[in-house]
């Protein structure tokens, strides 16, 4: 079982030792090998705001560099783990810049067939719940099967450690667990909404929009899947919505 790790902090320290433990962990239970990018270390030039991906397609992005190669790494491995410091209530300006390069795919999902395991490491709980959202968003369809926070204070005594490492430990055998389930894709209620937004959004922004718009023109969902009659009743009627919505300038 192959393990993307991707880390978003600027140092190899805490967040690092944390996946480390949790490498060890998970080693002890089952068959598996880990792979660390550092995005301090990959060449993930700095979003220029341009939009382009967005609006004309990713395959246009004026920044030549290694994104494409980080996608290809996400879509082959049995799983990933996202992990980050949380820095000033969220995450440090290089996973800020990930999360900005790879913003696309929150008009178009790409990791529906993906399993994740969010890890946020901090001196405090001041600022987890805003740093664990940020990194949230950068599933992009796939599905979240672990969230973890880990403290990283001078102040915790052997006692608050052990309980720590204990969470450590469940945590890791939790995403073990899941990591041998057959992945699924179901259409949870809230990617039925989101793809109805964004549908009727292309079709009415279709010359602003025109990635958006290919994207999603012969799409009855995000994916190819059978859809039973209350989820399609949910798209065509929420699809409606959205329409008249745009239309009024109301979204
Ligand atoms: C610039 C900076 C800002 C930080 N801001 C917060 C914060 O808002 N809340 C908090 O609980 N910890 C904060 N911390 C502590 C780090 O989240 C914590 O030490 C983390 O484990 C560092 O991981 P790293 O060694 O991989 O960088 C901050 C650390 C730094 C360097």
């Amino acid at each position: 079982m192959k393990i993307l790790v991707l880390i978003g902090s600027p140092r190899k320290a805490n967040t690092y030792h944390t996946v480390q433990k949790i490498e060890q962990y998970h080693k002890q239970i089952s068959d598996c090998e880990y792979e660390y990018l550092f995005l301090k270390d990959i060449n993930l030039g700095l979003c220029k705001g341009c939009f382009t991906c967005i609006a004309k397609g990713e395959e246009n992005c004026p920044l030549k560099d290694d994104r494409d190669w980080i996608v290809q790494k996400i879509k082959t491995a049995d799983g990933v783990i996202l992990a980050s410091p949380n820095y000033a209530a969220n995450v440090p300006w290089l996973m800020k810049n990930y999360i900005d390069r790879f913003a696309y795919t929150l008009h178009r999902p790409k990791y529906f067939n993906q399993k994740f395991m969010l890890l946020i490491t901090s001196g405090s709980f001041m600022g987890v719940k805003s740093a664990m959202k940020a990194l949230s968003i950068m599933v992009s369809g796939g599905n979240v099967i672990n969230r973890l926070s880990v403290l990283n204070s001078p102040q915790m005594n052997d006692k608050k450690q052990k309980i720590q490492e204990e969470k450590i430990k469940k945590n890791t055998e939790k995403f073990a667990k899941l990591m041998n389930k057959k992945k699924s894709s179901k259409p949870t209620f809230s990617y039925l909404i989101w793809f109805s937004a964004f549908k009727a959004a292309s079709e009415i922004n279709k010359n602003s929009l025109p990635a958006d718009y290919q994207y999603y023109k012969n799409k009855d969902y995000f994916i190819n899947c059978k859809l039973n009659i209350f989820q399609r009743i949910v798209i065509k009627i929420s699809t409606n919505f959205f329409r008249f919505m745009v239309r009024k300038g109301l979204v």
